[in-house]
């Protein structure tokens, strides 16, 4: 083909959606038409991208003509469903939900990691890994190229806008609820005050923290604890790699932290492991504990590394380390990495 090439975004109007058009206005400009996708309910809104308004379309067959790549940022069902009607109209779709992310026919990429997966796409689908594997994974790929990785131990701080826009309005009216109140520190009294209607979650989220994110599995595990271990797993090309999650709800906007506790092959040393970070590309690390500095979402919201901190040698075993990750599950944990893997296939396309 000629020219640039024309990009869909499907769920434009949602969490993710809104911020992959910021996105797209900051980075290099390499697309042509930029078409804006979303529920009928949200046809004829107009959106702002590349400083320009642009009217959103219903999702439908016919909105597909024409584009070379479309991004789908849409609940599961919908990406199931609408993902292998795109590529049957001739577009090369990237992937947000979970829909095909354990497809051995679908690739499961991040470009600091493994760019060259992209390139392998039988059912012409990429996709784009949970925001709670990305927020800790290019830290982790880039220690495991050097160390090789053995065991993994993880505990999340997962925020609300993880949950899409629904939980960003849960989190807001319970917050405009205890503000001002002396409520948490009696049995029940943030619960009786939140009320029955608590949103995505399935507890008060305001002063509070949820150990749950996702939907019951087998044996007790949550459906985002099972999502992290797949999918690291795959990312890393790490089929056995064994990985234990317990993924935690709680009360911050956007950003999710993670508490990693890594086993490698050999000895390691945290001089070794601060090199490889401070020079890995899309990391910060940020770690001088003795002047108080660290990660946190609040300095985090917005920026797109993965920001690690609080490195540590594990005090019982010297081959493994002890570290906090914080990235904005929005940008690097969900639009950015999309706009990156978009970016390397629009590169076949010169
Ligand atoms: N939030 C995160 O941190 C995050 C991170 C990684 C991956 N993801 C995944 O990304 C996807 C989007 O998540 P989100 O948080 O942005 O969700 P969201 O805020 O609920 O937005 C959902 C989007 O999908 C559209 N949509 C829903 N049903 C549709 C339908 N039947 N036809 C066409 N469009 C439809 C909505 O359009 P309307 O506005 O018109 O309803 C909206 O644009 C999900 O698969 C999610 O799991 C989310």
């Amino acid at each position: 083909m000629t020219g640039k090439p024309t990009l869909a975004v499907v769920g434009a109007t949602g969490a993710v959606g809104v911020v992959m058009l910021q996105i797209l206005s900051q980075r290099a400009d390499i697309w042509g038409e930029i078409r804006l996708i979303a529920s009928p309910r949200s046809a004829g809104r107009k959106l702002a991208v590349r400083g320009e308004e642009i009217e959103v379309v219903a999702l439908s067959e016919d909105a597909f003509d024409g584009v070379d790549i479309a991004l789908f940022d849409v609940p599961d069902e919908v990406a199931a469903q609408w993902a292998p009607i795109a590529v049957a109209r001739g577009a090369v779709v990237v992937d947000n939900s979970a829909a095909f992310r354990l497809d051995p026919e679908v690739p499961l990429v991040v470009p600091e990691v493994n760019p060259h997966a992209v390139r392998t796409r039988p059912r012409g689908i990429v996709a784009n890994p949970n925001c709670t594997t990305l927020t800790m994974i290019v830290a982790l790929g880039a220690l495991h190229a050097e160390f090789g990785l053995r065991e993994l131990v993880v505990s999340s701080y997962q925020a609300v806008s993880g949950a899409g826009r629904a939980g960003v309005d849960t989190l807001r009216a319970q917050l405009s609820l205890v503000a001002g109140t002396e409520l948490g520190t009696k049995p029940g009294d943030v619960r009786r005050a939140v009320g029955e209607d608590t949103g995505p979650f399935p507890d008060p989220v305001a002063l509070n923290v949820v150990p749950w994110a996702g939907s019951l599995r087998q044996d007790g595990w949550s459906s985002e604890e099972m999502k992290v271990r797949d999918e690291s797993r795959k990312i890393l090309g790490l089929p056995q790699l064994p990985v234990a999650v317990t993924c935690v709800r709680v009360p911050v906007i956007t950003t999710h932290s993670l508490t990693v506790h890594a086993r490698f092959q050999g000895e390691v040393t945290v001089d070794g492991a601060r090199e490889i970070l401070a020079t890995a590309p899309g990391v910060v690390l940020c770690d001088d504990p003795a002047a108080g500095e660290f990660p946190t979402p609040a300095d985090v919201v917005g920026t797109d590394p993965t920001w690690v901190g609080r490195l540590r040698r594990a005090l019982d075993d010297p081959t493994a380390l002890e570290l906090f990750v914080c990235g904005d599950n929005l940008r690097k944990g969900a639009a950015l990495n999309t706009a990156q893997i978009a970016e390397l296939v629009a590169a076949d396309f010169c």
